[in-house]
């Protein structure tokens, strides 16, 4: 989601309307705005692109001199109207614009509706206007102060109040939110480049901290309430690499975004101790035991997804899954019936085949669960369960942080699987769990150390053909790596099952030739280095991936990428991570167009 607002002399409808265009490329399933007109709040909402807004806002003469605007991408409540922000208090006193995930919104919206407030919406974000009610005794700074300390999760705010109708009080934690001047105006915006047409002076807001504009001034304090200085920040990007946070590129920035990713995808779900909480999966303990199999089917990334969803899911739950790509599964006559449970994972929720195969087990009696970051979707509508990853809108075509938050999504519901079964003690699922929530930290750890990945791009980058070798878990993620380098370079590669490799793809290995070999399944650890030094003889380079205890492996490979340690089952989050990069530098190196590469596109709605 993307938040803005104005106080100042410009047309406020049309300074809010400029920021959200901007914005669009954080979200864009519905927008609104509320403005300050003769003291009351007027707010507009619509569905849809910005265009629809437009259109409503046009001809209601709206004339204000301060608002607050939001472009959505949906995370709990579907794409609708009354989901879009800014969301209101019951009486229409105070207008909020929200971008982040309220985590603990249901306990809140019960103590609120015990105290009489009513609610409209499905989203986590209208307890927030209707606590700031509750809370307000004649000044909106407290009542911002002590309404979040009561909220756990993310959140960046822009908030009015009728009551005081010259200010817009902001805030923020774990979600950006920055602040513009201009010459007698103010600005906030989840990002940069909504403002930059007006403005290049910039304060970036600090978590915990505290705006207010008010009139011709601005204000900034800490979490503690004292008033704090900060000078501005001059920006000199141009709008696009704006856009892009300072990152030459979608594909790279939103590599960058994975542990934000991986964490809103696991917060309120994942706590040690407490069972898996999955919202909008209603599956019980009996329909599973009724269960003959899970079928996993996806095309392309989410594919190889389910890949690692398989083994995940077989490992937790000891139900026998089998993966399949949409396009081939549909015409193969499956063996489908009431005792079938499918899960679909699409980024986008619209791939024609994914959806045809959801479709047809339906039709077959089949209960069918979607895995997608896009809430709304034909996928998400249509499916009996979902699972939202809160990946934010992934821009790049070749798929990354979707991916990641794909795999939480698959050990999430296994692990809600073995919690259903009995087939994992409490102890062992807790030890998961906590493993799980350390991997935002351990993909930043990867994400800081880049310039082995570097080198290695630029020694590879003219090659023709690229090898991935694995074992196990290792070789699922040989093959999105695999997939990664051959979407974004061009390069010619495939991924082996390392054992395979003398049953033929030995044949291709000659002097010079690269392969690429992520090893951190510790119990076939040493038969990949078997596998290594099989290659090495033959005259291959190799880089490999794998935990820093392994010493051994620098003996055989060229290069090696060490990553932080984690539990065998979940090591693809981080395995993959240095695989991505590494694409992403060979395409560069070799002047590509990283963000759209030829003949792709993003979703695939015909078959
Ligand atoms: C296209 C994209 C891929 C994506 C695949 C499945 O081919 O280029 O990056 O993995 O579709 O898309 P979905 O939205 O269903 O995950």
């Amino acid at each position: 989601c993307g938040i803005v607002g104005y106080l100042g002399h410009r047309n406020v409808v049309e300074v809010l309307i400029s920021g959200l265009s901007r914005l669009e490329y954080r979200g864009y399933d519905s927008a609104g705005i509320s403005v300050m007109q003769n003291d009351e709040i007027v707010s507009v909402k619509a569905q849809g692109r910005l265009k629809n807004l437009e259109a409503k806002v046009e001809g209601r003469h709206l004339d204000a001199h301060l608002g607050i605007g939001h472009t959505r991408w949906a995370t709990h409540g579907a794409p609708s109207d009354v989901n879009s922000h800014p969301h209101n208090s019951n009486d229409g006193k105070i207008s909020v614009v929200h971008n982040g995930i309220i985590e603990n919104y249901m306990e809140l919206k019960e103590m609120l509706q015990e105290k009489g407030y009513t609610f409209l919406s499905d989203t986590d974000t209208e307890v927030i206007p209707n606590l700031l009610h509750l809370n307000y005794e004649g000044d909106l700074l407290e009542a911002v102060m002590k309404t979040v300390k009561q909220l756990k999760g993310s959140y960046a705010l822009g908030v009015i109040c009728t009551e005081e109708p010259q200010k817009i009080v902001a805030t923020r934690k774990d979600s950006p939110l920055v602040v513009g001047l201009g010459e007698g105006e103010y600005f906030i915006a989840s990002d940069v480049p909504a403002i930059l047409n007006y403005t290049r002076e910039i304060i970036y807001l600090n978590d915990g901290e505290f705006a207010v504009l008010e009139g011709p001034a601005l204000q900034l304090f800490s979490a503690e309430g004292l008033s704090v200085e900060r000078p501005t920040t001059t920006i000199t990007w141009n709008a696009e690499s704006a856009e892009k946070g300072g990152y030459a590129h979608f594909t790279l920035k939103e590599i960058y975004e994975q542990p934000k990713a991986l964490r809103d995808t696991m917060t309120s779900r994942i706590v040690p101790g407490q069972p898996i909480k999955l919202d909008d999966i209603h599956i019980t303990r009996e329909m599973l035991l009724h269960y003959s199999r899970i079928y996993i089917v996806a095309c392309g990334t989410a594919y190889n997804a389910g890949l690692i969803g398989k083994v995940a899911m077989e490992n937790l739950s000891r139900i026998p899954v089998e993966v399949d790509v949409a396009s081939e599964f549909r015409y193969r006559n499956p063996l489908i019936d009431n005792r079938t449970l499918v899960i679909t994972i699409s980024q986008s929720g619209e791939t024609a085949d994914t959806l045809a195969v959801l479709r047809d087990a339906q039709t077959k009696g089949a209960r069918v669960i979607a895995i997608t970051n896009v809430v709304g979707s034909s996928i998400s509508r249509e499916a009996d369960d979902v699972f939202y990853t809160w990946a934010g809108p992934e821009i790049g075509v070749a798929s990354t942080k979707a991916y990641l938050t794909m795999l939480v999504a698959l050990y999430a519901i296994g692990i809600h699987f073995a919690e259903l079964l009995d087939t994992k003690t409490a102890e062992e699922l807790d030890a998961i769990k906590k493993e799980l929530l350390t991997l935002p930290e351990k993909v930043a750890e990867i994400l800081a150390h880049v310039e082995k990945v570097k080198d290695f791009a630029q020694r590879i980058h003219g090659e023709k053909d690229v090898f991935f070798l694995g074992r196990g878990l290792d070789y699922q993620i040989a093959v999105e790596a695999s997939l990664k380098l051959k979407e974004l370079s061009y390069i010619h590669s495939e991924a082996y099952a390392g054992g395979e490799l003398k049953h033929g793809s030995i044949a291709l290995i000659e002097d010079g030739i690269s392969v690429i070999a992520p090893i951190t399944q510790r119990d076939l650890t040493e038969k990949m280095q078997s596998n290594i030094k099989e290659v090495v003889s033959r005259g291959a380079k190799v880089m490999a991936v794998t935990y820093a205890e392994n010493e051994d492996v620098a003996k055989y490979a060229d290069e090696v990428i060490y990553i932080p340690s984690t539990l065998d089952l979940i090591a693809p989050i981080l395995a993959v991570v240095p695989l991505q990069l590494l694409a992403y530098y060979v395409a560069l190196y070799k002047g590509l167009d990283v963000d759209k590469p030829r003949n792709l596109a993003k979703s695939v709605t015909v078959e």
